[in-house]
């Protein structure tokens, strides 16, 4: 399917980002959302974004202005009659995109494809309330849009192969790299993205190592960022929302630290209201007796440890990516791309997976059951990645393991 014009509903952090990315591959793309205010602000960011190109010396102001003719601002479907792709971005609440996603049918030619950025709600229910389930997908970018490279594409339990190829294709010709995720709470990235977080909290709750050593610690292991740093840029509100997606699906695997829910009381959300893991604004850097406090309470609580150690945080980072490929959500490749694309993990170990293979999947898993019979059942290893070590599938030094390698 060639695509002529797309759209994007709902303007806002994600909108905003998505509709600059269309507009910068040369495609016209509309910006609605509910008043002239919101669309203004969604314009505002994507001007933001060219102008920095400008001022960089990456492109002219006459090329800013030629791609930002090709957004428009909108407050209804009055210009929605020829579009082919539509991107709903907005709030995460299933009956509103559901109410949106109805609105959509109604409006556009029959032709054309509705894309949801959900981080957390099902396509297939997304899907079900339109006449065109088969034209329904999950096109999910990562903050901030206009940089990052990743898109999980997501088909639902209706949507068409052809569908999926379009959308792949689009995502391509949006310089974007799209990895095939097939339905299952939190996706791909966000899935395995949470227990590896949620191992961090727990490690923090104990009391023993801060969340500054705990950062830097990860930083040094390669991530990009700390999971503190991470979280308190995301937004705890964001967070939850997927943290209780994961935790209805897979059970006490998700359980989510109480950390969470005692900052998220406390009215701290992260960057965006001032304080979170760290504080923010005026009080930066400046002593956080509240936060201490509450992690003098957690860790009065808190069960035998050995304390914080970065295998600790990465091993279930890595068993939950097993059991996406033992659940054929995507495959050994996609998941590595996905988590250099999408969650920065460092290149030159090629992924997550080509690094159990380097250590070696046996010693993955006597590490997990080691863990596993210190903190229970978060832990405890995929069935495939015992199949693996039982097959002789060892790893890299074997030939063969998540990938194969030439062996001398
Ligand atoms: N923020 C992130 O980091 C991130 C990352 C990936 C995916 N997502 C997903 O993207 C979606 C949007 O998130 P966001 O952070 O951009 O939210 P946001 O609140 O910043 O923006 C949502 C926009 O939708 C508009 N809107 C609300 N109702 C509308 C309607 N009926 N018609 C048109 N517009 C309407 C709002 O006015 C607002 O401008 C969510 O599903 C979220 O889960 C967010």
């Amino acid at each position: 399917m060639y695509i002529y014009k797309a759209a994007v509903v709902g303007g806002g952090t994600m909108g905003a980002e998505i509709a600059q990315a269309i507009s910068f591959s040369g495609l016209p793309v509309l910006i609605k959302d509910i008043d002239q205010s919101k669309v203004d602000f969604g314009l505002k960011v994507a001007r933001n974004i060219y102008q920095r190109r400008v001022d960089k010396g990456k492109m002219t102001q006459d090329e800013m202005e030629s791609k930002m003719s090709l957004i428009t601002g909108v407050t209804d479907y009055e210009m929605f009659k020829d579009v082919d792709v539509v991107i709903e971005a907005v709030p995460e609440q299933l009956e509103l995109k559901q109410r949106i996603f109805k609105e959509l049918d109604e409006v556009l030619p029959e032709t054309a494809i509705l894309c949801s950025n959900t981080s957390s709600l099902s396509i297939s229910a997304l899907g079900s309330v339109t006449k065109r389930p088969h034209k329904v997908i999950g096109m999910h970018f990562f903050y901030p849009a206009h940089v990052m490279k990743l898109i999980e594409v997501i088909p639902g339990l209706d949507t068409s192969e052809e569908t999926v190829g379009d959308i792949t294709s689009f995502s391509e010709s949006l310089r974007k790299l799209p990895v095939r995720v097939n339905e299952c709470a939190g996706f791909l990235v966000n899935r395995i993205l949470m227990p590896y977080l949620n191992e961090a909290a727990f490690c923090l709750e104990e009391g023993t190592t801060s969340a500054a050593e705990i950062d830097h610690a990860m930083v040094e292991a390669g991530m990009p960022m700390g999971p503190f740093t991470l979280v308190d840029n995301l937004g705890f509100d964001v967070c939850r929302e997927v943290v209780n997606i994961l935790l209805d699906s897979y059970g006490p695997r998700m359980q989510p630290a109480s950390i969470w829910k005692r900052l998220t009381d406390m009215g701290r959300l992260g960057v965006k209201s001032g304080a979170g893991f760290y504080l923010y604004g005026d009080r930066a850097g400046q002593e956080d007796p509240e936060l201490k406090q509450v992690i003098a309470d957690l860790s009065q609580e808190a069960p035998k440890s050995e304390g914080f150690s970065a295998n600790r945080l990465m091993y279930p980072l890595i068993n939950e990516a097993i059991r996406c490929i033992e659940e054929n959500v995507c495959t050994a490749a996609d998941v590595d791309l996905s988590v250099i694309a999408g969650l920065g993990f460092p290149q030159d170990r090629g992924g997550i997976l080509h690094y159990a293979d380097e250590v070696g999947l046996p010693n993955v898993l006597a590490e997990l059951e080691r863990l596993t019979g210190i903190y229970g059942e978060r832990f405890w290893p995929s069935p495939l990645l015992k199949r693996k070590v039982a097959a002789g599938h060892t790893g890299k030094e074997a030939g063969k393991g998540f990938f194969e390698y030439a062996t001398a």
